[in-house]
């Protein structure tokens, strides 16, 4: 088995943002605003060159957790087939990876209750009460420092 983190397009997530984020919703509801910008970067997991699992990071401050250079992770989904089987947390190293080349200090996200457990296991921590995300449903905002 052949596996491998590299850096692919906003349009190269869709095939793992659809099903996993977007289920039964149009191709369109997987555009993020932002998804273009020459900042923002997008990193695929594949196995023997098939796209597994994306994640998404933006270059974005969250007013409520400061001033300091932030990134903020959004799109982190794996198929449902390969769930549970470490693709998320290698996932989220690279991420902690580029942020610390990138001199970010503070990582952040709006986690799905349903995730938060996967975060805290690599030391995120939750930051207020949880909250409605329109058509997503519910949610707490997230962060660690790097
Ligand atoms: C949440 C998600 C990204 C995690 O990725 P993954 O590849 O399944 O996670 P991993 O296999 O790397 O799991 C790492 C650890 O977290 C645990 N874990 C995984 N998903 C979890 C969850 N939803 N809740 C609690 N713990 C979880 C694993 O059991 C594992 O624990 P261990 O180290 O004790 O064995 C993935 O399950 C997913 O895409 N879920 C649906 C979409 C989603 O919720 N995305 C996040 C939006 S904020």
């Amino acid at each position: 088995m052949n596996s491998f983190i590299q850096e692919i397009t906003a349009i190269e997530t869709y095939p793992v943002r659809q099903p996993v984020l977007r289920a039964g919703k149009p191709i369109e509801s997987c555009h993020f605003q932002g998804d273009e910008w020459p900042s923002t970067h997008h990193l695929g997991y594949f196995i023997n060159n098939q796209l597994i699992g994306v994640v998404s990071l933006f270059e974005a401050k969250n007013l409520i957790l400061g001033e300091e250079k932030s990134i903020q992770i959004r799109g982190m989904a794996v198929l449902d087939s390969h769930q549970k089987t470490g693709i998320g947390n290698q996932l989220i190293q690279e991420a902690e990876n580029y942020c610390r080349k990138q001199n970010a200090i503070l990582i952040w996200f709006n986690a799905r209750t349903s995730a938060v457990g996967f975060y805290e296991k690599l030391g995120y921590k939750i930051e207020g009460s949880e909250f409605e995300i329109q058509e997503v449903g519910p949610h707490f905002l997230m962060s660690k420092k790097i």
